[in-house]
């Protein structure tokens, strides 16, 4: 197997010489040639898409993303199939894992949580797969974040309050300090910052926002395993939050939601709902 950054290197190459002749041909949820990187989406087994779903129903050998895939789905739609937890296998073991199986003629599924273009870490396994000459593709899914803001009964936009999102992590182990911009989302005011990848470290990143000035009023909410039968939800502020985050005793499994959005609070009508609505044209303004 040719190694995993000589793949990616030499892609990145060909990328920049030719577009990749199936982009514009296929339209993402199309089933295509080759193994699907399928998002399971944030845990409850009715939040896998349609596609994806048929799918992992036809699969043979389904990798997953070990705990972060909710069990439930796995026996729901693949029983039968041959399972394998990608947790603690590196590239050199995934990539003819899955390589010598489709060759077998096995129909082989990536099975990420989420969706796998958010930390997922999809593509250098695509990319790798493909220097083997084994085509993939990807079945979006539904983010964690999604899942948290509907767990919240919230919006993640909300006219008034926040403008914009921000999916994001914060420093530790593969981001350097200097590549933590969490502040800075929160400086620009209108911003619901999500915070991946977090979950073990709310009091160190609040500690952080507070030292920066922030105001420790901030509404902050987390929410541990949303979609799952045990999702729990912790709301706080800047201020609050570490402390009842680890009373609670979570470690992982959870998304970080900063901002007014997080509360609902002082948000305004749209305009897609008053003067715009008997308006004529098309609009992006949309729902
Ligand atoms: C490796 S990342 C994968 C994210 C995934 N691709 C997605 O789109 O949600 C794992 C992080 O996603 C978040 N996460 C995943 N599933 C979650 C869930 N059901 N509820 C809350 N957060 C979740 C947590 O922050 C966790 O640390």
């Amino acid at each position: 197997m040719t190694d995993p950054q000589d793949a990616i290197d030499a892609n990145a190459e060909r990328r920049e010489a030719e577009r990749d002749p199936r982009i514009g041909e296929r339209t993402a949820g199309e089933k295509q040639e080759g193994i699907p990187f399928i998002g399971a989406g944030p845990g409850d087994p009715g939040l896998l898409t349609v596609t994806g779903k048929e799918l992992v129903e036809a699969a043979d050998l389904v990798v997953h993303a070990g705990s972060l895939v909710n069990s439930d789905l796995l026996e729901e739609y693949c029983a039968e199939a041959e399972q394998v937890s990608s947790v603690g296998k590196d590239l050199e073991e995934l990539v003819p894992l899955m390589r010598d199986a489709y060759e077998d003629g096995r129909t082989v599924v990536r099975l990420h949580s989420g969706d796998p273009a958010i930390y997922g870490a999809a593509l250098e396994q695509m990319d790798a797969l493909e220097h083997e000459g084994v085509p993939t593709y990807i079945v979006p899914g539904v983010t964690s974040a999604f899942a948290a803001s509907a767990t919240l009964r919230t919006q993640l936009t909300l006219n008034g309050v926040a403008n914009h999102v921000a999916f994001t992590r914060p420093q530790g182990k593969t981001l350097d300090p200097e590549e933590d911009h969490i502040s800075e989302f929160l400086e620009m005011g209108d911003v619901t910052t999500c915070i991946y990848l977090g979950t073990h470290a709310v009091s160190e990143t609040m500690e952080r926002l507070l030292d920066a000035g922030h105001d420790p009023d901030t509404p902050v909410a987390v929410v541990y395993h949303a979609s799952w039968p045990d999702e729990d939800v912790i709301e706080g502020t800047i201020g609050t939050i570490g402390e009842r985050v680890e009373k609670a005793g979570y470690r992982a499994s959870a998304l970080v939601l900063i901002g007014d959005a997080a509360r609902k609070a002082g948000y305004e009508r749209s305009y897609l709902y008053g003067d715009w609505a008997n308006r004529t044209g098309d609009t992006e303004e949309d729902s």
